[in-house]
């Protein structure tokens, strides 16, 4: 396996729009399956490019053939390596938006990533805050200008979404149970259940435009922002 200690975290920033043929070629019968459900083929296209990223870089660290892994999915839907892969105690999870994926690697610690466009349109946004975020996260972004919302507003987001997707949850758990900073720096300021000292939380801009975050259920986690190459991730030849 690439190396990965406990107290690093990767993140890789991949481009869903590049031509990712051979990457495609690992997809399961059931990921295709998936991918065939997609209405728009804009979104089938970017389902199959970050399923076949995320098969290429998970096998990095595996040393195996990206098509020769297979996944467990958990009670709402989070993806984990399935038997014998799961042994590795390598954890993952992928985020998209607008073309661009990240997907976060860490060892042992279950982490959660996400990622938005400034740009996403999100309807009426302080009514949005006002119903689902918590009332602290509500009256800080109230009280920022306005010019600043938007992106107070996603960094918030992001931080949350990226906690519940690391609990495994998703949005099944409440979004006021628990408050982040909505500022450059990512902080998760306290939960309900659990000891905030036990996570490390990390804001990440990947690409101009877009505003993100990774949240990893361990202490002090140092999080690395992996630039790949699309040729280095198809060095393993043959892809089943
Ligand atoms: C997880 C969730 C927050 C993702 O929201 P999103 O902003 O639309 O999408 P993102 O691009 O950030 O993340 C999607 C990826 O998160 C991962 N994911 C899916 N469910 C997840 C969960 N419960 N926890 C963590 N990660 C999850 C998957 O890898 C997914 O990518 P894929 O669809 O290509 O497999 C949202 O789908 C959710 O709340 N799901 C849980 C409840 C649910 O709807 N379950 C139905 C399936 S059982």
């Amino acid at each position: 396996m690439d190396r990965l200690r406990t107290d690093t975290a990767h993140v890789w920033a991949v481009d869903l729009e590049r031509e990712t043929h051979t990457l495609a070629e690992a997809l399961s019968a059931d990921e295709w399956m998936r991918a065939d459900r997609f209405v728009f083929e804009k979104h089938r296209a970017h389902f199959v490019a970050a399923r076949g990223y995320l098969r290429a870089i998970l096998a990095k660290y595996m040393q195996c053939k990206p098509g020769e892994l297979a996944f467990f999915y958990g009670e709402h839907g989070k993806p984990a390596l399935a038997p014998p892969w799961d042994k590795s105690q390598l954890r993952f999870n992928l985020s998209h938006s607008d073309g661009l994926a990240l997907i976060a690697v860490s060892m042992r610690h279950e982490i959660g990533v996400d990622v938005e466009h400034l740009s996403r349109k999100v309807g009426q946004m302080k009514d949005i805050a006002k119903r689902s975020f918590a009332s602290g996260e509500y009256e800080r972004l109230c009280a920022l200008p306005r010019e600043e919302q938007r992106r107070a507003f996603f960094c918030c987001w992001t931080r949350k979404e990226a906690y519940l997707k690391a609990m495994g949850t998703g949005l099944t758990h409440s979004l006021k149970n628990f408050e982040v900073s909505l500022g450059r720096k990512a902080e998760l300021l306290w939960i309900k259940k659990g000891n905030i000292e036990d996570w490390t939380l990390q804001h990440l801009e990947p690409a101009e435009g877009y505003v993100g975050a990774v949240a990893i259920a361990g202490k002090d986690v140092e999080v690395k922002i992996v630039k790949h190459l699309l040729r280095d991730l198809c060095l393993n030849k043959g892809v089943n």
